[in-house]
Formats: structure tokens, sequence, C-alpha cells
């Protein structure tokens, strides 16, 4: 009876310590937050540079069709190897706006989705290759889950994921079932981001030592419209947390300029914010002194404001302030040992020797025509003409599609998703910790130097 009790009981401790093992702990050991790795599954393998079997004509299903949605749709029907197969969102206006466009460039109807829970139905379907989401933040991992799942590859709106155990359950579904999980981050391919890029691998900056990234846009007029955003969810997302809560859009270009995971990773980052002022005063502006908006506990600081430390000793600065009264800026900076890069609020560029100012607007200018890279060139003037951001969106497109034609790795893999997404909730974790360091979950599991350089294949 003993031994059946001792066996019991060894049986119960392996059965929990396995349990423990799937969940993301949070230790706080000598004055370092971390978080556990979970183990991979028993032969599942990296997606490091994953090439998947090529597909002439990609057929996408979209969800989520509001601000956003409606404008994917509207580029996506320019890519002749594209066909949207699938509209849902939850209003059948949107859906409706979508048909429409499609109609006007002379594409075939989609199929028509409007209930809460038809993405699942959706992601079953045999006759889709992509699924593109574009909803609120929280539905982004369920539903590239679901996709990978049931044998699509996905693309998602950013940040993929608001936690870093969705960050993990991204990585695992894309190792375990060999699909595309990535993000549809559009800065990356901004003609500046895109120049500075193929200077940085051309070494015009010699070593980069430091990067910085933001998001600095004042969006209040949106987050306190009833209309803008459904729901008003980017709002709710406000009032319930703090640190940096998009933070892709920063740090997507300057992590591929500093080649992270592959070659460096980022290993820890110490997070500040400051209290909450703006929102209150904005609410009190729109609704009065005295009224329940102006009371709210809104939790997310202004500013907020970070430090990256890399493996092999570089730093990455990013901000977010999405309630202050300033012009847009996403900073995009870098330091390198020969020269320096800098988007906002001045375009500017400056090299040895002559560095201690930025090179003339002319110079700047053509030397920006010479390093224009190579995708720029090619599909750059008709970016332009479809739109999107000045025409980033649509580069960022028709990469993705020309990826899934030609069986190419796509340029953001599921470990860029998971590594600029876990930035919210570890910026959060540190902010409400006085600052204390975080270490950054290497989500490649030890495959960060397999490759040494960042590629968009061709
Ligand atoms: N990359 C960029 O430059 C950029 C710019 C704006 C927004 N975004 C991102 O795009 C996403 C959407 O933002 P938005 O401004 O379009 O918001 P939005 O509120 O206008 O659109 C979200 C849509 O999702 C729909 N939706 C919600 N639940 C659904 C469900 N269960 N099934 C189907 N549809 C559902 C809503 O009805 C709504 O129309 C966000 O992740 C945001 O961060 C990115």
């Amino acid at each position: 009876m003993k031994s059946f009790l001792k066996i019991s009981l060894v049986l119960v401790l392996i059965s929990f310590a396995i349990i423990a093992s799937a969940e993301i702990n949070l230790s706080k050991k000598n004055n370092v937050i971390s978080l556990s790795t979970p183990r991979p599954a028993k032969g599942q393998l990296d997606v490091i540079e994953l090439r998947c079997a090529p597909i002439d004509t990609v057929r996408i299903a979209l969800i989520g069709l509001g601000n956003r949605g409606a404008q994917a749709v509207n580029r996506l029907s320019y890519i002749k190897t594209a066909k949207i197969v699938v509209l849902c969102d939850l209003n059948p206006k949107y859906v409706k706006r979508a048909q429409d466009s499609l109609r006007a460039k002379g594409c075939k109807k989609a199929d028509e989705y409007t209930g809460v829970d038809d993405w699942k139905a959706i992601c079953k379907r045999k006759d889709i290759d992509l699924v593109y989401v574009c909803t609120n933040w929280e539905l982004h991992t369920p539903i590239a889950l679901e996709a990978m799942r049931n044998g699509k590859h996905v693309a998602t709106e950013v940040p993929a994921a608001v936690t870093v155990e969705e960050c993990w359950a991204l990585v695992d579904m894309a190792e375990k079932t060999r699909k595309h999980c990535t993000n549809l981050e559009n800065c990356n391919y901004d003609f500046f981001e895109m120049a500075t890029l193929n200077m940085a691998q051309k070494g015009l900056f010699g070593e980069i030592i430091h990067g910085e990234g933001a998001y600095i846009h004042d969006i209040r007029e949106g987050v306190f419209s009833p209309t803008y955003y459904s729901n008003m969810w980017r709002l709710k997302q406000n009032k319930k947390f703090t640190g940096n809560l998009y933070p892709t859009h920063g740090i997507g270009p300057i992590a591929h300029a500093m080649n992270i995971h592959r070659g460096d990773k980022m290993n820890f980052l110490v997070s500040v914010s400051t209290n909450q002022f703006g929102m209150t005063e904005y609410a009190k502006k729109l609704y009065g002194e005295n009224s329940a908006q102006a009371k709210v506990e809104y939790r997310h600081g202004d500013m907020g404001t970070t430090i990256i430390k890399t493996e092999l000793g570089k730093t990455i600065m990013l901000q977010h302030d999405v309630t202050s009264p300033r012009p847009y800026s996403r900073l995009h900076s870098l330091t390198g040992t020969k020269g320096f890069a800098q988007k906002y609020p001045v375009t500017g560029l400056a090299f040895e020797p002559t560095s201690h100012s930025f090179l003339s607007p002319e110079k700047r200018d053509s030397m920006l025509k010479v390093y224009e890279h190579p995708i720029v060139k090619e599909i750059g003037e008709m970016a332009k003409k479809v739109g999107g951001h000045g025409g980033m969106d649509f580069i960022m497109d028709y990469r993705l599609i020309y990826c899934l034609n030609h069986g190419l790795p796509l340029d953001q893999d599921v470990y860029d998703a998971a590594e600029w997404s876990s930035i919210v909730e570890l910026t959060r974790l540190s902010v409400e910790n006085h600052s204390m360091p975080v270490q950054i979950p290497d989500f490649t599991r030890g495959a960060w130097n397999k490759v040494k350089t960042v590629t968009y294949f061709k």
C-alpha cells in the first residue's frame, strides 16, 4: 500500500512538472524578470528560412474589414497572382463595401461571412491558401493558430500577439505545421527604411551599434471616437494596460537592419513609462470635467521608453506615445561605427569623415537613389500609385504574395512576429516592476545564429 502511495505521488509530481513546463512561468531571480521557455514537441524543428510549395494563385480569406481590412482588399486586388475568395466581418456594411471594391476592380465576387465565430469555419475551408487577419488585436493569435492548424498560411496585422504565451503558441504552431505565420509589418517596406537596410547590408554604416524606433502618433481622436475603432477596442487597451502597446512599427525595420535572430538576438529590456495625463485631459475636454470618462483610470502611461540590449552588446531604444499632441514620428535611426541615418524628425544621412553634419539634401537624395532597395526599384512606382501609407503597404502585400507564389521564405518570419509582439507584455512587466530588466525570450530556441543576415529572397 505504502509503495502504491509513493508511486502515485511521484506520478502526480511528474504530471505537475509537465503541465508547468507547458506554461510560461515568471521568475524574479537576481533582479531580472524572466519567463520560462516552453519545450518543443519531440522532433519539432525550427522554421528559419522556411520554404513551402509554390502557389500559383494565392487564394485569400480576409478577416476583419474595418479601416485596415478595407485598404487591404483594395491593395490585394491589384495583384494578379492573388485572389480574395472570402470576406468576413461582423459588420455587413463593411463586407458590402469590400465586395463593391472587388467588383470595381473586375474581381470575382467573394463568399461573405458575418458571424462572430465564422473565422473557425473559414479556416477549415479547402479552397484557401492564406488567411489575412485585420481584426482588433485580441483575435490575431486565435485566428492565426486556427488557420495554421487547418493547413493555411497566415498573415496577421500587428501586433501578431498580445502576450508572451501567445507568441510561443504561434511559434509552436508554425514549427509543428510547417506553415508561414507572418506579421503584416508595413513600416519595414517604407522607402527610407528599405534604402537604409540596403546601405546597412552593404556596410555603409560600419558596425551598427544602436538603433532607435518609435510609434509616436496622436490618435486620441480615433481612440475616443465611438465609431472609428469597432467597439472602441483601442480605448479598452489603453484603459487596461501600460507599457508599449504597439511596438512593431518601431522595432521591425531596426530589427532587420540589426539582423535580429540572424546572427544577433535581443537579450533583455528595461522600460519606463510616464504616468498617464493625456487621456484624462482629452476625456475632460471631450466629455466634461466631471464626466465618467474623465474619471476612468487609464492605465496606459503617455510616453513609454524602452531600452533593449542584444547578445552582441548593441542597444535599441523604442518609444510609444499615442496620446500627446506632437508630430508623427517613428524615429528610425541607425548609429554605426562609420555613419548614421535618421528618418524623423529630419531625414538625414551622415558619414565619416564629415559626420559632424548631415549630407546636404541633394547629396542625401542622390545617395538614397543610388542605394534604393532592388525591391523598391522593381515595384516602387506601382506601389506609389496603389498607395497605402505612401506605397509601403503595397510593397508589403506584393512581397508576401511574391514569396508565396515562388515558394520562398517570407521576409518576416514567425520569430519576427513573436519577438516584436512580445515587447507588448515584456515592457508592461518592466514598467509594473519599477523598470526591472526583463529577459527577452529566444523564440528560436537556440537557432538565432543559424543564418547571419536578413534576406529578402528573390
Ligand atoms: N500596419 C498599419 O499601418 C496599421 C494601421 C492601422 C491599423 N492596423 C492594425 O489593423 C488591425 C485593425 O485595425 P482597424 O483600425 O482596421 O480596426 P477596426 O476596428 O476598424 O477593424 C477591425 C474589424 O474587425 C472586425 N471584427 C471584430 N471581431 C470580428 C470577428 N469575430 N470576425 C470578423 N471580424 C471581426 C470588426 O467588425 C472591425 O470591422 C489592428 O490590429 C491594428 O493594429 C495596422
